[in-house]
């Protein structure tokens, strides 16, 4: 990705992140809230900014060329093979953490969460950050969003998540719109030395197959979001305010044939309306089009989800994209949005 660098507020942040403060800045998957992993008095800092409970582990982000063995131990080969192929991009590997990497970052786990970003505002941050801390230095950095909320995809995003906090409690680095839009894969290679085949924890851009193609063995998926959970894990994560349901394009055409009720619906669906713009309005209905593509829909999938929060309607309906490995990500993000509403 293309994007202008600007060095002097990129070198401030990085002094920000050394002096134990926080920064929000941009990565190709969504905008992350760094402190140093480091530091467990600037970890307990994005806790108590987001409002996330402190047992939830956050990835460490790395400069590309960064030392894997000083983060993490028992590294099995084919977490180097993976490296090779999708660092710097949108891959988080769980690996055993290193001892003297604190608890904090990774909600007191023996393992931890790498990735390496690809945006260039982020690589120059965690570059200049690695240098002023001596060589080895990673950032911690969950999602730029408060607890339970959508990530952010762009600047103001982050800035209108935490509309209390000013310019000198977070600093935010603008890297224009996220590329990938929707956060990293994450595959847990920690047990693969006890014979364990690496897990697939979240799905995202790169998909089982890319990690196939490279390692020769596709990854164990983990249950999806259909499957019973723990209460409160799906709320957690990628929810609007506004009440989602996921249909399909024949139960969206049979609720349009239903008599007008007083409920004000947005849809996002792929096809055309099967009724006139004047028509849906006087239904209180108001229909969007979906990209067509996964990475499209993926890309534009959070803004969406803003923008539809901030119609003041009263029901977010979502055509069901189709149930193919393309698709698998944006399923899976927006199965769980749906499931908030639906426990
Ligand atoms: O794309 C991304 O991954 C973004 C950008 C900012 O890099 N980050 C992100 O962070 O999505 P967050 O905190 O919103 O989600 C991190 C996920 C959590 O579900 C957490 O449980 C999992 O990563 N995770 C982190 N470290 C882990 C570990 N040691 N073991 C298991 N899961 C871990
Ligand atoms: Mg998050």
């Amino acid at each position: 990705m293309k994007y202008p660098v600007d060095l002097e507020p990129i070198e401030a942040a990085a002094r920000r992140l050394v002096g134990g403060g926080l920064v929000a800045f941009p990565t190709e998957t969504v905008y992350g809230l760094g402190a140093d992993a480091e530091n467990p008095d600037a970890i307990a800092g994005i806790y108590a900014v987001k409002g996330r409970p402190a047992d939830h582990p956050v990835i460490v982000h790395l400069a590309p060329g960064a030392s894997l063995d000083y983060w993490a131990c028992d590294i099995p080969d084919i977490a180097w093979s993976l490296v090779e192929a999708f660092w710097p991009g949108p891959l988080t590997l769980i690996l055993h953490r290193a001892p003297h990497v604190p608890d904090a970052v990774s909600g007191g786990q023996d393992t931890i969460g790498l990735r390496c970003p690809s945006h260039p505002i982020a690589q120059a941050l965690l570059a200049q950050f690695a240098a002023l801390k001596g060589g080895h230095g990673g950032v911690a950095a969950p999602s730029a969003n408060k607890f339970g909320q959508v990530s952010p995809t762009t600047a103001d995003h982050v800035r209108s998540g935490f509309p209390d906090l000013g310019a000198d409690q977070l600093m935010i680095l603008d890297g224009g719109a996220a590329q990938v839009g929707i956060e990293s894969t994450i595959l847990d290679l920690s047990r693969v030395g006890s014979g364990t085949p690496p897990v697939l924890l979240r799905p995202g851009h790169i998909s089982p197959k890319d990690i196939a193609d490279v390692i020769g063995i596709m990854p164990l998926q983990q249950a999806g979001p259909d499957a019973p959970r723990v209460s409160g894990s799906l709320k957690a994560h990628y929810a609007p305010h506004t009440p989602l349901q996921l249909v399909s394009r024949v139960e969206l055409d049979a609720m349009l044939c239903q008599p007008a009720d007083t409920t004000r619906r947005v849809v996002l669906a792929f096809g055309a309306p099967p009724l006139s713009e004047e028509v849906l309005a006087k239904k209180g209905w108001h229909w969007c089009r979906a990209p067509q593509k996964a990475d499209a829909y993926a890309h534009d999938l959070y803004a969406r989800l803003r923008d539809m929060d901030a119609m003041a309607c009263d029901l977010i309906l979502l055509e069901r994209p189709p149930q193919t490995p393309s698709w698998q990500a944006v399923n899976d993000r927006i199965g769980r949005a749906a499931a908030a509403f639906n426990p």
